[in-house]
């Protein structure tokens, strides 16, 4: 069943069928994800300012059935005949005609025909102010005069989410509501502001520091603010009573639940357009009254809506013209072009916070996984990543650890001692130095959290110590909390003296990344060798002690077991340990054996899973993973995030066949939606596998590391634009069957036009020209500051990607 098709040139999802198997939404953000709007194909989805939990604006329905509740609705009513719809189909879900949703980078439209009424709503957040647009046309089709009521619509959270959630009967005291009459705006907020981690009974002695407001260019008549006035008993947001009686009842608010609802009347002759927009959002309590008037005069200028949407579609147009691509691969052009590096910055400004499967009230930003964003943005914004950086360096402590989660707005954070999460650092700063060659990011301050004083150099010393000082008997680092794997949370034992292969096969590929960066940046060598010297002691230990005969082990466990390996029932392979072992460097020889014991056994149409078998007995001494149902998340299911190593991994096996055949089976839009139901624009988390009898579902749309390494693995290891500290190298690993491929990448300020082809297709057999001089086919591109024209022609040497 097919519910929508990208558009001809790729930049837009357009769903045209209104009743998606899940909702299917779009992110719409500033530039710096202050103020956020998430929006389904249904105009469900809520908004905060600052971060989900702490600045909610709109309220969100957990477990609400219909899921997809509630939303930012414009409601329309006949005032002739009495008829309410709704112009995103739901919640009043009258058979409109010619639906369609375009969800477009920064925007999404709405447009469907009923009751004679042509209707159009684009909603979109600036780049920079602290709102949402719902910039709208309607235009009467039928041959005579209509004359209409036009419902904005919200209901407001206020504040803290959680206690929004949890203690609602008394939070509702401290809300209020008023309208404002000079400003036509409605504006409410709350007295007072829980910001710790606390949820229920802590009423602290502040006030939320910010007023919502929802204002339209068309004059308020009435206006909505207690939410059973406007509902009804016994209705919902599918037939609000007030609607009905078409009397909004002017109630402001000093106690209760908060809707913004505002009643505009107008009328069209046959024929007649009106356009009119509609501004919701929140400003600084401390002057309200100046932050609302100015926006709401900034987009009441003749061209304030239609140039800031503009705006936002240039900002896109060149977030993403970083690299463009022409593939015989019709699904790489359409990601590497335009989806991917989008997902990426979403992934990058939301982290794993908030979405339709992370609520934004309990994890926060993830560390490991904020960093691992930065590796795709970092192509097109080097100073955000710089600033991301090291502001993720200062929820480090001076003994390594680092915060698993924070929030953004309390400074609220999680101090673990997961064992991956100090490493992610050194990873995330190579993959920024290789971009920039900006070197002076490693003397930047970034205090440790402890309130010692640090540059982002003494932070990747501590988090090399962090696990140097903590290796197992075996010589393989210690599994303490966790790792990666964020479920096998009691391997390590009550003590955490378990060994994990993974995390030993990581800290090698960082050790050699630093190495890098000490050789090459630092000038020093002593350094370099200390780290190398480490590297081979890892190494080694894990070759000696990991290794179980067809492929690497998970990990030691503090009960002396195994996992992952051949003499278990459940849980006998993973696939990290086999892609990470080629990662690293560490595996040499056995690289090949590893992969392909991996193929073997964890294959799927979807992908590889994570593991097999999944498992079906509890395991108190293993952790979470063995609780979850099989197939499942983290427990065996086709895990995205991995899959990307798993192609990196082949590339750099020179399995190029493979390396793409992995890629195209991945690609959201191939898969059937009846089945897989989330998303085809963006990478979910995970694909359910084989083993649960959902096997092809989709699950955790938009919010996963898929999106930064999948952009890595087809742009450095496919197409083989590889970045290196010292520039870019070209190293393709593609199918034999692809004749020719371009690639403009935008680096260091270099734009380079990379055309690559076989040899038959070239006037010089495998040879690399730069400019149209022939130099060494290893070469690191030239950095000239203007356009440089690259030719490669792939020559008979086996492709074969480099590490990192
Ligand atoms: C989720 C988490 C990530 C973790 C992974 C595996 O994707 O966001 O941090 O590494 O699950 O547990």
């Amino acid at each position: 069943m097919k519910y929508g098709r990208f558009s001809e040139d790729g930049r837009e999802y357009v769903i045209e069928r209104p009743d998606t198997p899940r909702p299917w939404i779009n992110y719409l953000c500033n530039r710096d994800g202050n103020y956020v709007s998430l929006l389904s194909a249904n105009a469900g989805g809520y908004s905060f300012v600052g971060g989900p939990k702490d600045g909610r604006v709109t309220r969100w329905r957990y477990n609400s059935l219909p899921e997809d509740r509630p939303g930012r609705y414009i409601y329309l009513k006949s005032a002739d005949d009495n008829d309410v719809w709704a112009l995103s189909w739901q919640p009043t879900a009258k058979p409109v005609e010619h639906y369609r949703v375009r969800h477009g980078l920064g925007y999404t439209t709405f447009s469907c025909d009923y009751h004679d009424i042509e209707a159009e709503a684009t909603y979109f957040v600036p780049l920079d102010d602290p709102l949402e647009i719902w910039s709208v046309s309607l235009t009467n089709t039928a041959s005579t005069t209509q004359r209409l009521e036009v419902y904005p619509f919200a209901e407001m959270c206020l504040g803290h989410a959680l206690v929004d959630l949890v203690n609602k009967p008394n939070d509702q005291h401290f809300n209020r509501l008023w309208f404002d009459q000079e400003a036509n705006a409605l504006c409410s907020t709350k007295t007072y502001w829980v910001t710790g981690d606390g949820s229920t009974n802590i009423q602290q002695n502040k006030a939320w520091d910010k007023v919502a407001f929802m204002t339209c260019s068309l004059r308020a008549e009435s206006y909505a603010g207690e939410r059973e006035v406007f509902f009804g008993a016994y209705r919902d947001e599918h037939n609000p009573v007030a609607i009905e009686n078409g009397d909004l009842q002017n109630t402001p608010v000093s106690s209760g639940n908060i809707v913004s609802c505002l009643q505009h009347r107008i009328e069209l002759q046959a024929g007649e357009s009106i356009r009119f927009h509609v501004l919701l959002g929140a400003v600084d309590k401390a002057d309200y009254e100046l932050g609302v008037h100015a926006l709401i005069d900034h987009y009441a200028l003749p061209d304030g809506v239609a140039s800031s949407l503009v705006t936002v579609k240039q900002y896109w147009q060149n977030f993403t013209s970083t690299v463009q691509v022409d593939t015989p691969s019709e699904t790489m052009n359409r990601y590497l072009n335009t989806w991917n590096p989008y997902q990426g910055k979403v992934t990058f400004l939301i982290s794993r916070n908030a979405s339709y499967y992370h609520w934004g009230v309990t994890r926060g930003m993830g560390f490991r996984d904020s960093l691992q964003d930065t590796i795709s943005v970092v192509m097109a914004e080097p100073e955000l990543v710089r600033e991301r950086i090291l502001l993720l360096a200062t929820y480090q402590r001076s003994d390594g650890v680092c915060a698993h989660c924070f929030h953004p707005v309390s400074g609220v954070a999680e101090f673990t001692g997961h064992k991956d999460d100090p490493l992610w650092l050194i990873t995330a700063t190579w993959y920024y130095l290789a971009e920039t060659g900006d070197v002076s990011i490693l003397d930047a301050p970034a205090p440790f959290h402890d309130g010692r004083d640090a540059t982002l150099l003494a932070h990747l010393h501590a988090s090399v110590r962090f696990i140097a000082d903590n290796l197992g008997p075996n010589g393989i680092p210690t599994f303490g909390r966790g790792d990666w794997n964020d479920t096998l949370d009691f391997v390590g034992g009550e003590d955490g003296a378990g060994e994990s292969v993974w995390v030993g096969m990581f800290y090698a590929y960082n050790l050699r990344l630093f190495a890098d960066i000490a050789a090459a940046l630092l000038n020093d060598n002593a350094l370099a060798k200390e780290l190398n010297a480490k590297r081979a002691g890892v190494t080694e230990a894990l070759n000696e002690h990991a290794w179980d005969g067809e492929w690497y082990i998970r990990a030691a466990c503090a009960d002396g077991s195994k996992l992952g390996s051949s003499e278990c029932e459940e849980g006998q392979i993973y696939l990290n340990p086999q892609t990470w072992s080629i990662l690293s460097g560490v595996a040499g020889e056995r690289g090949e054996t590893a992969l392909r014991s991996a193929a073997e056994r964890l294959d799927t149409d979807f992908g590889p899973k994570l593991l097999a078998p999944a498992y079906h007995e509890v395991n108190d001494r293993i952790g979470l993973i063995t609780r979850c149902v099989w197939g499942k998340k983290e427990n065996g299911s086709i895990f995205n995030h991995t899959t990307t190593w798993a192609i990196m991994a082949e590339c750099m096996l020179g399995h190029a066949e493979r390396a793409i055949e992995l890629y195209e089976r991945l690609a959201p839009s191939s898969f059937d939606h009846e089945r897989y139901q989330v998303e085809p624009y963006v990478y979910a988390q995970y694909t359910t596998s084989d083993e649960h009898e959902t096997y092809g579902q989709g699950s955790h749309a938009w919010l996963s590391g898929t999106a930064a390494w999948m952009f890595r693995a087809t742009l450095d290891h496919i197409l083989g634009i590889r970045v290196t500290l010292e520039g870019l190298r070209i190293q393709p690993c593609v199918p034999e069957g692809w004749g020719e491929y371009t690639v403009v990448r935008r680096y260091r300020g270099t734009t380079y036009r990379i055309h690559v082809t076989k040899d038959g297709a070239s006037e010089i057999p495998g040879a690399l020209t730069v400019d149209g001089e022939r130099v060494a086919r290893d070469s690191a591109l030239p950095l000239t500051g203007g356009e440089v024209s690259v030719m490669f022609s792939s020559g008979d040497v086996i492709a074969r990607s480099s590490p990192s």
